[in-house]
Protein backbone atom coordinates (compact mmCIF):
# COMPACT_ATOMS: atom_id res chain seq x y z
CA UNK A 1 0.00 0.00 0.00
CA UNK A 2 0.81 3.64 -0.39
CA UNK A 3 3.02 5.14 2.63
CA UNK A 4 3.14 8.31 4.36
CA UNK A 5 5.63 9.09 6.83
CA UNK A 6 4.63 11.57 9.63
CA UNK A 7 7.53 13.30 11.94
CA UNK A 8 7.06 13.85 15.52
CA UNK A 9 10.27 15.98 16.69
CA UNK A 10 9.90 16.47 20.29
CA UNK A 11 11.29 14.58 23.44
CA UNK A 12 8.35 15.34 26.09
CA UNK A 13 7.61 11.68 27.14
CA UNK A 14 11.90 11.16 27.70
CA UNK A 15 14.32 11.22 30.34
CA UNK A 16 16.68 12.62 28.19
CA UNK A 17 16.22 15.25 25.30
CA UNK A 18 16.97 14.04 21.98
CA UNK A 19 15.08 12.16 20.45
CA UNK A 20 12.99 15.05 19.29
CA UNK A 21 15.92 15.16 16.64
CA UNK A 22 15.06 11.47 15.43
CA UNK A 23 12.54 12.02 12.88
CA UNK A 24 15.18 14.13 10.71
CA UNK A 25 18.11 11.47 11.72
CA UNK A 26 15.75 9.03 9.92
CA UNK A 27 15.30 11.07 7.12
CA UNK A 28 19.18 11.51 6.92
CA UNK A 29 20.32 7.87 7.31
CA UNK A 30 17.81 7.46 4.25
CA UNK A 31 14.75 6.00 4.82
CA UNK A 32 12.65 7.88 2.02
CA UNK A 33 15.50 6.70 -0.54
CA UNK A 34 15.31 3.04 0.46
CA UNK A 35 11.34 2.47 0.72
CA UNK A 36 11.02 4.23 -2.80
CA UNK A 37 13.62 1.67 -4.02
CA UNK A 38 11.49 -0.97 -2.52
CA UNK A 39 9.00 0.57 -5.27
CA UNK A 40 6.72 1.86 -2.64
CA UNK A 41 4.61 4.83 -2.86
CA UNK A 42 5.76 7.36 -0.06
CA UNK A 43 4.96 10.67 1.09
CA UNK A 44 6.42 12.25 3.44
CA UNK A 45 4.20 14.90 5.41
CA UNK A 46 6.84 16.39 7.12
CA UNK A 47 7.13 17.32 10.82
CA UNK A 48 4.08 18.13 13.05
CA UNK A 49 4.32 21.11 15.04
CA UNK A 50 3.83 20.70 19.29
CA UNK A 51 4.68 22.46 22.66
CA UNK A 52 8.45 22.76 23.63
CA UNK A 53 9.86 20.59 26.30
CA UNK A 54 9.59 22.61 29.32
CA UNK A 55 11.90 20.36 31.51
CA UNK A 56 10.29 20.54 34.70
CA UNK A 57 10.02 17.68 37.39
CA UNK A 58 7.38 15.68 37.80
CA UNK A 59 3.54 16.89 38.64
CA UNK A 60 1.48 13.56 40.41
CA UNK A 61 3.61 11.69 38.93
CA UNK A 62 3.65 12.99 35.64
CA UNK A 63 6.56 14.75 33.20
CA UNK A 64 4.84 17.04 31.10
CA UNK A 65 1.12 16.13 31.43
CA UNK A 66 -0.30 18.47 29.24
CA UNK A 67 2.68 18.92 26.58
CA UNK A 68 2.18 15.25 25.99
CA UNK A 69 -1.56 15.27 25.54
CA UNK A 70 -0.85 18.15 23.26
CA UNK A 71 1.45 16.18 20.73
CA UNK A 72 -0.67 13.00 21.46
CA UNK A 73 -3.32 14.90 19.59
CA UNK A 74 -1.86 16.08 16.49
CA UNK A 75 0.32 12.32 16.14
CA UNK A 76 -3.06 11.00 16.59
CA UNK A 77 -5.22 13.58 13.82
CA UNK A 78 -2.46 13.47 11.37
CA UNK A 79 -2.29 9.03 11.55
CA UNK A 80 -6.22 9.14 11.29
CA UNK A 81 -5.79 11.30 8.36
CA UNK A 82 -3.25 9.23 6.71
CA UNK A 83 -5.43 6.14 7.37
CA UNK A 84 -8.61 7.63 5.84
CA UNK A 85 -6.57 8.62 2.91
CA UNK A 86 -6.05 4.86 2.61
CA UNK A 87 -2.62 5.09 3.20
CA UNK A 88 -0.12 3.09 5.34
CA UNK A 89 1.37 5.67 8.46
CA UNK A 90 4.99 5.58 9.50
CA UNK A 91 5.51 7.53 12.60
CA UNK A 92 9.03 8.80 13.02
CA UNK A 93 9.61 9.43 16.74
CA UNK A 94 10.15 11.16 19.23
CA UNK A 95 10.03 9.24 22.06
CA UNK A 96 7.60 6.42 22.63
CA UNK A 97 4.61 8.21 24.74
CA UNK A 98 3.04 9.38 20.65
CA UNK A 99 2.38 5.76 20.64
CA UNK A 100 -0.66 6.58 22.32
CA UNK A 101 -1.34 9.07 19.57
CA UNK A 102 -0.63 6.58 16.98
CA UNK A 103 -2.14 3.26 18.08
CA UNK A 104 -5.43 5.40 19.28
CA UNK A 105 -6.08 6.34 15.55
CA UNK A 106 -5.22 2.74 14.31
CA UNK A 107 -7.35 1.41 17.00
CA UNK A 108 -10.05 3.31 16.09
CA UNK A 109 -9.70 2.87 12.62
CA UNK A 110 -10.18 -0.36 12.70
CA UNK A 111 -13.32 -0.37 15.06
CA UNK A 112 -14.67 1.95 12.02
CA UNK A 113 -13.64 -0.79 9.84
CA UNK A 114 -14.21 -3.98 11.57
CA UNK A 115 -10.48 -5.14 11.21
CA UNK A 116 -8.98 -7.04 14.15
CA UNK A 117 -5.85 -5.29 15.50
CA UNK A 118 -2.73 -6.48 16.73
CA UNK A 119 0.23 -4.65 18.03
CA UNK A 120 3.80 -6.04 17.85
CA UNK A 121 5.56 -4.06 20.44
CA UNK A 122 9.54 -4.53 19.92
CA UNK A 123 11.10 -2.55 22.90
CA UNK A 124 13.49 -3.27 25.84
CA UNK A 125 10.71 -1.85 28.22
CA UNK A 126 6.92 -2.93 29.03
CA UNK A 127 6.03 0.70 29.21
CA UNK A 128 3.10 -0.23 31.33
CA UNK A 129 3.83 2.16 34.19
CA UNK A 130 1.09 4.09 36.13
CA UNK A 131 1.70 7.55 37.70
CA UNK A 132 2.27 5.79 40.76
CA UNK A 133 4.71 3.41 39.96
CA UNK A 134 6.76 5.47 37.26
CA UNK A 135 10.08 5.75 38.81
CA UNK A 136 10.95 8.55 36.45
CA UNK A 137 7.54 10.37 35.89
CA UNK A 138 8.53 10.20 31.99
CA UNK A 139 5.05 9.21 30.27
CA UNK A 140 7.24 7.28 27.37
CA UNK A 141 7.26 4.03 30.17
CA UNK A 142 3.31 4.77 30.20
CA UNK A 143 1.91 4.44 26.81
CA UNK A 144 0.61 0.41 26.83
CA UNK A 145 -1.52 0.99 30.02
CA UNK A 146 -2.61 3.97 28.48
CA UNK A 147 -4.05 2.52 25.68
CA UNK A 148 -5.50 -0.19 27.45
CA UNK A 149 -7.31 2.72 29.64
CA UNK A 150 -4.43 2.29 32.72
CA UNK A 151 -4.00 6.36 33.63
CA UNK A 152 -5.49 9.74 33.38
CA UNK A 153 -7.79 10.48 31.83
CA UNK A 154 -6.45 12.95 29.48
CA UNK A 155 -4.39 10.45 27.44
CA UNK A 156 -6.94 7.29 27.72
CA UNK A 157 -9.38 9.17 26.48
CA UNK A 158 -7.28 10.53 23.66
CA UNK A 159 -8.79 8.79 20.59
CA UNK A 160 -12.70 8.26 22.47
CA UNK A 161 -14.59 7.70 25.74
CA UNK A 162 -13.59 3.63 26.00
CA UNK A 163 -10.08 2.01 25.91
CA UNK A 164 -8.21 2.04 22.71
CA UNK A 165 -6.86 -1.58 22.70
CA UNK A 166 -7.04 -4.45 25.10
CA UNK A 167 -4.79 -5.96 26.58
CA UNK A 168 -4.86 -9.27 24.95
CA UNK A 169 -4.36 -7.33 21.12
CA UNK A 170 -0.46 -6.87 22.49
CA UNK A 171 2.67 -9.03 22.08
CA UNK A 172 5.72 -7.34 23.41
CA UNK A 173 9.03 -8.82 22.16
CA UNK A 174 12.59 -8.17 23.54
CA UNK A 175 12.05 -7.09 26.97
CA UNK A 176 14.28 -6.78 29.49
CA UNK A 177 13.77 -4.07 31.72
CA UNK A 178 10.36 -3.44 33.65
CA UNK A 179 10.01 -1.63 37.13
CA UNK A 180 9.12 -3.28 40.26
CA UNK A 181 5.65 -1.91 40.69
CA UNK A 182 5.21 -1.95 36.42
CA UNK A 183 5.88 -6.20 36.52
CA UNK A 184 2.82 -6.77 39.13
CA UNK A 185 0.75 -4.84 36.57
CA UNK A 186 1.98 -6.22 34.04
CA UNK A 187 0.85 -9.87 35.64
CA UNK A 188 -1.96 -8.22 37.12
CA UNK A 189 -3.68 -7.58 33.43
CA UNK A 190 -2.10 -10.45 31.68
CA UNK A 191 0.12 -8.67 29.02
CA UNK A 192 1.81 -11.17 26.93
CA UNK A 193 5.40 -10.37 27.31
CA UNK A 194 8.51 -12.60 25.10
CA UNK A 195 11.14 -11.60 27.10
CA UNK A 196 15.01 -11.91 26.63
CA UNK A 197 15.07 -15.22 28.31
CA UNK A 198 12.18 -16.40 26.91
CA UNK A 199 13.82 -15.31 23.36
CA UNK A 200 16.90 -17.29 24.34
CA UNK A 201 15.18 -20.82 25.29
CA UNK A 202 13.13 -20.75 22.42
CA UNK A 203 14.75 -18.78 19.91
CA UNK A 204 13.42 -15.71 17.86
CA UNK A 205 11.63 -17.72 14.98
CA UNK A 206 9.51 -19.83 17.42
CA UNK A 207 8.57 -16.46 19.20
CA UNK A 208 7.66 -14.40 16.24
CA UNK A 209 5.14 -17.81 15.67
CA UNK A 210 3.75 -17.30 18.91
CA UNK A 211 3.35 -13.47 18.36
CA UNK A 212 1.71 -14.48 14.80
CA UNK A 213 -0.81 -16.99 16.38
CA UNK A 214 -4.49 -16.36 15.50
CA UNK A 215 -3.48 -13.73 13.18
CA UNK A 216 -5.88 -13.97 9.52
CA UNK A 217 -6.59 -11.56 6.33
CA UNK A 218 -8.50 -9.51 8.25
CA UNK A 219 -5.98 -8.31 11.05
CA UNK A 220 -4.44 -5.04 10.71
CA UNK A 221 -0.77 -5.71 12.36
CA UNK A 222 0.79 -2.12 14.06
CA UNK A 223 4.57 -2.74 14.71
CA UNK A 224 5.69 0.00 17.56
CA UNK A 225 9.58 -0.58 17.25
CA UNK A 226 11.55 1.41 19.71
CA UNK A 227 15.01 1.12 18.73
CA UNK A 228 15.96 0.60 22.05
CA UNK A 229 14.79 -3.14 21.45
CA UNK A 230 17.75 -3.76 19.91
CA UNK A 231 21.10 -4.85 22.03
CA UNK A 232 23.17 -1.30 22.78
CA UNK A 233 26.19 -2.66 20.78
CA UNK A 234 24.28 -2.23 17.49
CA UNK A 235 21.96 0.66 18.52
CA UNK A 236 23.88 3.03 21.12
CA UNK A 237 22.18 5.98 19.80
CA UNK A 238 18.84 5.83 22.17
CA UNK A 239 18.28 7.26 25.36
CA UNK A 240 17.53 4.21 27.64
CA UNK A 241 19.85 1.49 26.87
CA UNK A 242 19.57 -1.94 28.21
CA UNK A 243 22.40 -4.61 27.60
CA UNK A 244 21.35 -8.22 26.73
CA UNK A 245 19.11 -6.87 23.18
CA UNK A 246 18.17 -8.79 20.01
CA UNK A 247 21.52 -8.86 17.93
CA UNK A 248 21.44 -7.59 14.28
CA UNK A 249 20.62 -11.08 12.69
CA UNK A 250 17.60 -11.79 15.55
CA UNK A 251 16.37 -8.15 14.73
CA UNK A 252 16.52 -8.80 10.64
CA UNK A 253 14.67 -11.94 11.78
CA UNK A 254 11.84 -10.12 13.33
CA UNK A 255 11.62 -7.37 10.46
CA UNK A 256 11.49 -10.39 7.78
CA UNK A 257 8.79 -12.56 9.32
CA UNK A 258 6.93 -9.69 9.96
CA UNK A 259 7.03 -8.61 6.48
CA UNK A 260 5.97 -12.29 5.31
CA UNK A 261 2.91 -11.84 7.02
CA UNK A 262 1.74 -9.34 4.51
CA UNK A 263 -0.46 -7.88 7.24
CA UNK A 264 1.40 -4.57 8.57
CA UNK A 265 -0.73 -1.42 8.07
CA UNK A 266 1.22 0.46 10.40
CA UNK A 267 4.49 1.62 11.98
CA UNK A 268 6.60 3.32 14.40
CA UNK A 269 10.03 4.38 14.29
CA UNK A 270 10.49 5.67 18.07
CA UNK A 271 13.28 6.77 20.42
CA UNK A 272 16.11 7.43 17.92
CA UNK A 273 18.72 9.71 19.69
CA UNK A 274 21.22 10.98 17.36
CA UNK A 275 22.35 13.04 20.18
CA UNK A 276 23.42 9.96 21.83
CA UNK A 277 24.70 8.21 18.40
CA UNK A 278 27.68 7.73 16.83
CA UNK A 279 27.71 9.15 12.98
CA UNK A 280 23.90 8.35 12.84
CA UNK A 281 24.73 4.90 12.79
CA UNK A 282 21.89 3.40 15.06
CA UNK A 283 19.59 5.01 12.42
CA UNK A 284 21.01 3.60 9.56
CA UNK A 285 21.14 0.63 11.39
CA UNK A 286 16.83 0.88 11.67
CA UNK A 287 16.53 1.68 8.09
CA UNK A 288 18.28 -1.53 7.08
CA UNK A 289 15.72 -2.95 9.45
CA UNK A 290 13.01 -1.16 8.08
CA UNK A 291 13.80 -2.27 4.59
CA UNK A 292 13.44 -5.79 5.65
CA UNK A 293 10.38 -5.45 7.25
CA UNK A 294 8.86 -3.75 3.97
CA UNK A 295 10.30 -7.10 2.36
CA UNK A 296 13.80 -6.89 1.20
CA UNK A 297 15.60 -9.80 1.25
CA UNK A 298 19.08 -11.60 0.27
CA UNK A 299 17.67 -14.03 -2.42
CA UNK A 300 14.00 -13.90 -2.88
CA UNK A 301 11.35 -11.56 -4.03
CA UNK A 302 14.09 -9.24 -4.76
N1 LIG B 1 10.59 1.97 32.82
C1 LIG B 1 11.31 3.22 32.77
C2 LIG B 1 10.40 4.37 33.13
O1 LIG B 1 9.21 4.20 33.20
C3 LIG B 1 11.90 3.43 31.37
C4 LIG B 1 10.89 3.58 30.27
C5 LIG B 1 11.57 3.64 28.93
N2 LIG B 1 10.62 3.74 27.87
C6 LIG B 1 10.95 3.97 26.59
N3 LIG B 1 9.94 4.12 25.75
N4 LIG B 1 12.18 4.06 26.19
O2 LIG B 1 10.87 5.47 33.37
MN1 LIG C 1 -3.81 20.13 14.58
MN1 LIG D 1 9.29 2.08 24.52
MN1 LIG E 1 12.27 1.18 25.38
Amino acid sequence: PPVSLIGAPTDIGAGKRGAGLGPDALRIAGLPEALRARGIDLEDIGNLAGPANPWQKPVDGFRHLAEVVAWNREVYEASTDVLERGRMPILLGGDHCLAIGSIGAVARHCQRIGKKLRILWLDAHADFNTHEETPSGNIHGMPVACLCGIGPRELTELSGPSPAIRVDAVRQIGIRSVDAGEKRLVKQHGLEVYDMRYIDELGMKNVMLQAFEGLDADTHLHVSFDVDFLDPSIAPGVGTTVPGGPNYREAQLVMEMIADTGLMGSLDIMELNPLLDKRNRTGKVAVDLVESLFGKSTLMRD
